[in-house]
């Protein structure tokens, strides 16, 4: 099954809670929640207390994509304010292993993100531990990017090593997702899909939503 994770980084942050509910009527069954602290990635966006709002407001997955440096020293708060799936960048954690466990041991769901220039295989002694995985298609830090291509053979490879492993991590794919490319990210194993303009960009979002949703399900078909 394909799921739509809108990115609220895009949304009307004074009608976070409407503009999200309108997603999630259109389908959506989980949040991304981009959360950036100008030093692993060059911008600033919202912490634990945005969490917490939305937790009270919303009840789908909250799946909290961590760029920011020493994941660890937040990841408690982030599980107190209702996260139920975080992730964190390879590339942050000088140690993934314990991180991952730390996660896992809130009872959350515990994903490992790669950026575009992060190749797979610094994952393979991970993998087993983790609930999913993220592949970045833009380098993070903002919405609105374009898309880039090398992560479509990053998802067949990890789609491979996944069965030939018989293990059952997810496969999230986010940055420069829209309805021009989903049908190709979906057929390339992306899962969860994560679009933030795509959502709220333009138009109204649970009507976008639902064509996001329609158009993956429609390339899964196709794929069998
Ligand atoms: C980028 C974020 C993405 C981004 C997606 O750093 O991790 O979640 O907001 O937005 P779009 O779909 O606009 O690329
Ligand atoms: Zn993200």
């Amino acid at each position: 099954m394909i799921e739509i994770a809108p990115s609220i980084l895009s949304a009307d942050f004074s009608r976070l809670a409407a503009h999200a509910k309108q997603a999630i009527e259109g389908g959506a069954t989980l949040l991304h929640v981009d959360v950036m602290d100008g030093h692993f990635v060059p911008n600033i966006t919202i912490g634990p207390p945005v969490v917490a709002s939305l937790r009270k407001a919303v009840d789908v997955v909250l799946d909290c994509h961590l760029m920011i440096e020493n994941p660890d020293e937040y990841i408690t708060a982030f599980a107190d304010a209702g996260a139920d799936w975080i992730s964190v960048h390879q590339e942050a954690c000088i140690h993934l292993h314990r991180t991952l466990q730390l996660i896992k041991s809130k009872g959350l769901k515990a994903g490992v993100v790669i950026n575009p220039a992060t190749p797979i295989g610094t994952l393979t002694e991970v993998l087993e531990m983790v609930d999913f995985v993220l592949v970045m298609s833009v380098n993070p830090g903002f919405g609105g990017q374009k898309f880039i291509p090398g992560a479509l053979e990053k998802l067949r490879k990890l789609a491979a090593v996944r069965s030939a492993l018989h293990q059952d991590f997810k496969l999230e794919v986010d940055g420069g997702i829209t309805q021009n490319n989903i049908a190709e990210v979906v057929r390339a194993g992306g899962e969860i899909i994560v679009t933030g303009s795509g959502i709220f960009g333009t138009g109204d979002p649970k009507t976008n939503t639902e064509r996001l949703l329609k158009a993956a399900n429609e390339a899964t078909l196709a794929k069998v």
